[in-house]
């Protein structure tokens, strides 16, 4: 009887232990998942950089532009994938992703779309070698960043939470 009563409780801590050590490793990857997404989002200025060059009159570079913003395309993509439940600030404090990605996931998902979209088309103009073009195209594309958040690093917006 009492050796009985034992193995049940030895079983019962044995599926604590496991569980605590899931949680631990979940945890672990909402982690991973949260460093994903920000360095992807700092790989995107640097990616359109030329393009905003070309918009400040400071280069006249529109043929090496459609390999950047194929890039920034397949980057954010990428990163409307990194999402998994449980990778907000309940699990990670670093994140700056506000629980409206989760509970407005329809107009995040339009804002991903609009970048996508906007970032594509930018790539397009600039085949055409139309440096005017470029310049409008330029403006629609970085105005896609804000159907999230500001623009300084450390601002605020619908979808992401300013930083200290
Ligand atoms: C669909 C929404 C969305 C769009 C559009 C968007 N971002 Fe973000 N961005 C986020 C979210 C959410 C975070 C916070 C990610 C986190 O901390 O988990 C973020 C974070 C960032 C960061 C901070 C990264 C860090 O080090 O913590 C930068 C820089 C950034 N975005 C740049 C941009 C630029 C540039 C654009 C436009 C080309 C853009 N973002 C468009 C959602 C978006």
């Amino acid at each position: 009887m009492s050796s009985g009563l034992y193995k049940t409780s030895k079983i019962a801590f044995l599926a604590l232990a496991i569980s605590l050590a899931a949680n631990a490793a979940s945890a672990q990857n909402a982690a991973a998942v949260v460093k994903e997404r920000q360095e992807i989002m700092k790989s995107l200025f640097p990616l359109l950089r030329g393009a905003s060059q070309v918009a400040k009159g400071e280069s006249t570079d529109v043929a090496s532009i459609p390999a950047k913003t194929q890039e920034a395309v397949a980057a954010v993509q990428k990163f409307a994938s990194l999402f998994p439940t449980g990778s907000g600030r309940e699990n990670v404090p670093d994140t700056r992703a506000t629980p409206a990605v989760w509970t407005e996931k329809a107009a995040f998902d339009a804002a991903i779309a609009k970048l996508v979209a906007e970032t594509q088309k930018l790539g397009d103009v600039a085949k055409t070698g139309n440096v005017d073009a470029v310049k409008t195209q330029w403006t629609a594309a970085s105005e896609a960043c804000g159907g999230c958040h500001g623009g300084p690093s450390k601002s605020g917006g619908k979808f992401r939470f300013e930083a200290q």
